[in-house]
């Protein structure tokens, strides 16, 4: 039977990012509400492109939250995407676009003078990609150097921005990360906003995880800029711990978002009754035509959990994450190579008196013991030339004490290998 084969072929096999060590990338665990939540969806087998139906309502609905929740006008726009990296590029599209109205029909030749988007190096590489698929270039792609913090030097970032522009270049575009991908830097948003107000360039934030805690009073200053940001790209899937796969992007300026992906066609157009009747299709805000019924899953668990769960859990996240950094900095055999300045530890094994080449070696070697072993899956990731172990807590079953194991299993397999 099937179900069988499943049950033996294709279920032990998992990834395994619903158990409680699995801090791996940046992963949420996923909820029973959210499965049932699928299976309802897939049962109806709702196709959210265009038509006069239920599911369009509850995804509009989401979005209406979502706009809530992090403090964007009404009258802003937005849509769910498979995830962050196509929110990003939906943002630097929308934000391409609107730099130049002629953009849209001419191509890139409409613009005298190469576009420039800004960004730190600490920015996801979903972004390079979006600035390459958009026709721009990664090499227009300013990375900007960070502090000690891993936060964008602003100071560089504003003088590069004034050189381009007097070399006629078209700087259009700065990324601010709230949550940065290696660390959980959350950049100065409020200079960048001001920056960008400044010099008349679109703001967009990539809070694919990062912007979430907005939730929390205790982010108030750190998060506020969100409201001033032209774009924000967040995911569900992630710190919001809904299935995969479901991520959003925000729009302030709805009417510039529906002009860079509307194209009119006599077999789309709306009509006054009926199921070809209904709200503005999500097609006009987004590549895709069909689309699958994600909303459900966030609408039911939003209702499901109330959005003070989420903050609890949020704030556990958090709460662990210096839980970690404490017991790293009280133990010798171990080093922390990063601040913590959200959910996400780097870390590494150092007895001291060892190269740092062995240091490499002896900590990548620990991870993929610790994988195979099944003790904790944290990833991993390079700081300054130094392998780091990274462990990204997303995961809301996770518990104070999972992280003693996971010292313990460092310390003791950085031991094996040594000797
Ligand atoms: C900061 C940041 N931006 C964007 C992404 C891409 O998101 P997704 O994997 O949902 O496409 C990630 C993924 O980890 C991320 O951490």
């Amino acid at each position: 039977m099937v179900y069988e084969d499943f049950l033996t072929q294709v279920l032990p096999f998992n990834k395994n990012n619903i158990h409680p060590r699995f801090w791996s990338w940046v992963e949420g665990g996923g909820t029973p509400m959210g499965m049932l939540a699928d299976m309802l969806a897939s049962g109806m087998n709702a196709n959210l492109a265009i038509g006069d139906h239920g599911p369009i309502y509850v995804e509009k609905q989401v979005i209406e939250w979502s706009k809530e929740l992090f403090g964007f006008p009404k009258k802003a726009s937005g849509i769910l995407t498979s995830g962050g990296s196509i929110a990003n590029i939906t943002a630097v599209l929308v934000a391409r676009n609107n730099f130049d109205e002629n953009i849209k029909q001419k191509g890139l030749h409409a613009v005298p003078g190469q576009l420039i988007v800004y960004g730190s190096s600490e920015t996801h590489n979903s972004l390079f990609k979006a600035v390459e698929v958009i026709g721009i270039g990664s090499n227009n792609f300013r990375k900007i150097q960070v502090d000690e913090h891993y936060k964008i030097r602003t100071d560089m970032l504003h003088q590069l921005i004034l050189e381009d522009k007097h070399a006629g270049l078209q700087p259009f575009c700065i990324i601010g990360n709230a949550g940065t991908v290696n660390t959980g830097a959350i950049d100065d948003l409020n200079s960048l906003a001001r920056i960008a107000k400044e010099e008349n360039m679109w703001f967009h934030i990539d809070g694919a995880f990062g912007s979430v805690p907005k939730l929390l009073p205790e982010f108030d200053d750190q998060l506020k800029a969100i409201e001033a940001a032209d774009s924000l790209a967040f995911d569900f899937h992630k710190w919001l711990y809904v299935n995969y796969e479901v991520g959003c992007v925000l729009i302030r300026n709805a009417e510039a978002h529906r002009s860079a992906f509307t194209s009119p066609a006599n077999y789309l157009l709306a009509h006054e009754r009926g199921l070809s009747s209904g709200p503005d299709p999500f097609a006009n805000y987004g590549m895709e035509l069909s689309r699958g019924f994600k909303a459900l899953k966030v609408w039911m668990s939003l209702k499901q959990h109330g959005i003070r769960k989420y903050a609890r859990l949020i704030r556990q996240n958090l709460e662990q994450a210096q839980y970690l950094g404490q017991l790293i900095v009280q133990n010798s055999e171990l080093e922390l190579l990063a601040p913590i300045s959200l959910n996400i530890v780097c870390y590494r094994y150092n007895p001291g008196n060892t190269r740092e080449e062995d240091l490499n070696m002896l900590n990548k070697e620990i991870l993929m013991r610790m994988h195979e072993e099944g003790v904790a899956t944290p990833s991993y990731t390079q700081l300054k030339g130094k392998y780091s172990i990274r462990v990204a807590i997303t995961n809301h079953r996770s518990q104070r004490e999972d992280f003693d194991v996971l010292v313990q299993a460092t310390c003791r397999l950085g031991n094996e290998i040594k000797h």
